[in-house]
């Protein structure tokens, strides 16, 4: 996901770009504001933390695009493409390392198992706004 920063930097393009180049299949994506209860959902896992209401505050306050990809190894290679959860603290080369600052202003999100990647996909996209479909690289990004 980028978050509402990335999206009000102008910084979508390229973070898109950047999952395109690594060769990640984009299956689902879309632009929306997120509803608040939508918010609620997908951060549960961070409910009663005192960083709680400022997230979700955020992350409903604009346009944040949402994507499904895929590929070998994508959610632990995605984490590492983002950096770590601190952009001050994230390697450069990074999304959060190059892009960002404030880990409140952390420019985008990533799943962190396949298990948080079913539960936000489902949060976030319908069944049938998933497509089916081959890049046309993919005899040459795989052995
Ligand atoms: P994300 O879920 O957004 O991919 O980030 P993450 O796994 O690296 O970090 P996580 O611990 O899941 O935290 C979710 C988001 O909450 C904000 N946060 N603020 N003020 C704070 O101490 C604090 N800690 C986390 C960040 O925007 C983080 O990405
Ligand atoms: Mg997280």
């Amino acid at each position: 996901m980028v978050k509402p920063d990335g999206v009000q930097r102008g910084l979508t393009g390229q973070i898109l770009e950047r999952v395109e180049k690594k060769g990640f299949k984009i299956v689902a994506m879309k632009l929306v504001v997120m509803p608040r209860e939508k918010a609620e959902e997908h951060y549960a896992e961070h409910k009663g933390k005192p960083f709680f209401k400022d997230l979700v505050d955020f992350i409903t306050s604009g346009p944040s695009v949402s994507i499904v990809m895929e590929g070998r190894g994508a959610i632990a290679a995605m984490r590492k493409m983002n950096g770590a959860t601190n952009p001050v603290e994230a390697a450069p080369g990074t999304i959060r390392g190059d892009l960002g600052i404030e880990t409140g202003r952390n420019v985008v999100h990533g799943s962190d198992s396949p298990a948080s990647a079913a539960r936000e996909i489902e949060i976030h996209f319908d069944p049938s706004e998933l497509l089916d479909y081959k890049r046309i690289d993919e005899a040459w990004l795989y052995e």
